[in-house]
C-alpha cells in the first residue's frame, strides 16, 4: 500500500476505536498504549490466521488419508488392536477412533459422521452396508466364589433372583439383558447400573452382584481375577461384531482398504484368539 493509503487507513482505524494509536514525541511517532494494545492483537489475530490456513492446507493435501471410525464401548477391546495392525499395515493413514455406546454410535451413523461403525447388532433401519466380522458370545458372570459357580445347567430364573449389574440405557449388552428377563417374564433386581464392562467387572470382583457382559469384556490383558462364566441355561447369547457403514456415504480409499483388511480371515481369526 502507499503511504498515504495506510495513513487514511490508520487514520479510519483510531476513529474507528475512538482512541488515537499514535502520538508524536518530538520529530517522532511512536504508539499509544491504545496503539501498542491494537498492535498486539492485530499481530495474534495474523499468527491464528496462518496456523489455521497451515491445518486447512494440511486437510486439503491429505482428506483421503484418514478414517473415522466409531465403535461401541464393548467394542473397544479388540478395535484398537484391529486399528494397530492397520496402521502398521498402512502408516501413512491415519484413524481416529471414538467409543460410545450403541445409542450414541446410532446418532453418530444418522448424522453421518464416521467413515466405519462397528455395531454387536446391525443399525436395523436401511441406506447401510453391513459386514459381519466376528462372534461376540454374551455369558452370565460372577464371582468365582458365588454360590452359582462351578454349578451347570443353571435354571435363568436363579440369575433373576440375584442382585444384578445392569449397563446404562442406550447400551447393546444392556438391551441383551433386558430381552434375556423378559423372556421369560421375570424383572431384573438391579443393583447398580453402571456405564462401563469396566466398572461392572470390578462390582461383581466387590461381590455387588451378577451381570452379563460380552466375553471380549473379558480378554486375557483386561480379566480382572476371580470372574468365573457361569453356565446357565440359554447362555451364552450368540451375537456377532459388525462392521457398518452408510451406503450414502461415498466411499474413501482408506475406508475401502480398513474394510478389506479387518475381513481378512487370518486378522480376524488373530483378533478372536486374543479373546479367548
Ligand atoms: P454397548 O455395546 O453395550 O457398549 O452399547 C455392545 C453392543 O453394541 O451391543
Amino acid at each position: 500500500m502507499a503511504q498515504p493509503t495506510v495513513s487514511v487507513q490508520m487514520k479510519k482505524l483510531s476513529e474507528t476505536i475512538g482512541l488515537p494509536l499514535f502520538e508524536q514525541v518530538g520529530r517522532r511517532i511512536r504508539l499509544t498504549e491504545a496503539g501498542r494494545e491494537v498492535y498486539a492483537a492485530c499481530q495474534d489475530i495474523f499468527q491464528k490466521i496462518v496456523d489455521v490456513e497451515g491445518r486447512l492446507a494440511g486437510m486439503r493435501a491429505r482428506p483421503a488419508e484418514r478414517v473415522r471410525l466409531a465403535v461401541t464401548t464393548t467394542g473397544k477391546y479388540f478395535a484398537p488392536r484391529l486399528v494397530g495392525r492397520f496402521c502398521a499395515a498402512h502408516p501413512g493413514i491415519e484413524v481416529s477412533l471414538a467409543v460410545l455406546n450403541r445409542q450414541a454410535l446410532l446418532h453418530r451413523l444418522d448424522a453421518d459422521v464416521d467413515d466405519l461403525y462397528v455395531f454387536s447388532s446391525p443399525p436395523e433401519e436401511g441406506g447401510v452396508e453391513v459386514h459381519r466380522l466376528m462372534p461376540n458370545p454374551l455369558f452370565v458372570y460372577a464371582r468365582d466364589d458365588h454360590p452359582l459357580a462351578g454349578r451347570s445347567g443353571i435354571p435363568f430364573s436363579e440369575v433373576a433372583n440375584q442382585p444384578f449389574l445392569m449397563r446404562e440405557p442406550g447400551s447393546g449388552t444392556r438391551a441383551v439383558a433386558e430381552a434375556a428377563f423378559a423372556a421369560h417374564g421375570l424383572a431384573p433386581i438391579v443393583r447398580m447400573e453402571l456405564e462401563s464392562n469396566e466398572a461392572i467387572k470390578q462390582a461383581i470382583v466387590g461381590g455387588l452382584g451378577v451381570s452379563i457382559l460380552s466375553r471380549h469384556t473379558m480378554a486375557p490383558e483386561t480379566r480382572r481375577g476371580r470372574i468365573a462364566a457361569l453356565d446357565v441355561e440359554g447362555f451364552p447369547v450368540e451375537r456377532e461384531w459388525f462392521l457398518v457403514r452408510l451406503s450414502a456415504r461415498p466411499l474413501s480409499q482408506p475406508a475401502k482398504l480398513l474394510i478389506d483388511y479387518a475381513l481378512r480371515s487370518d486378522v480376524l481369526s488373530e483378533l478372536a484368539e486374543a479373546e479367548t
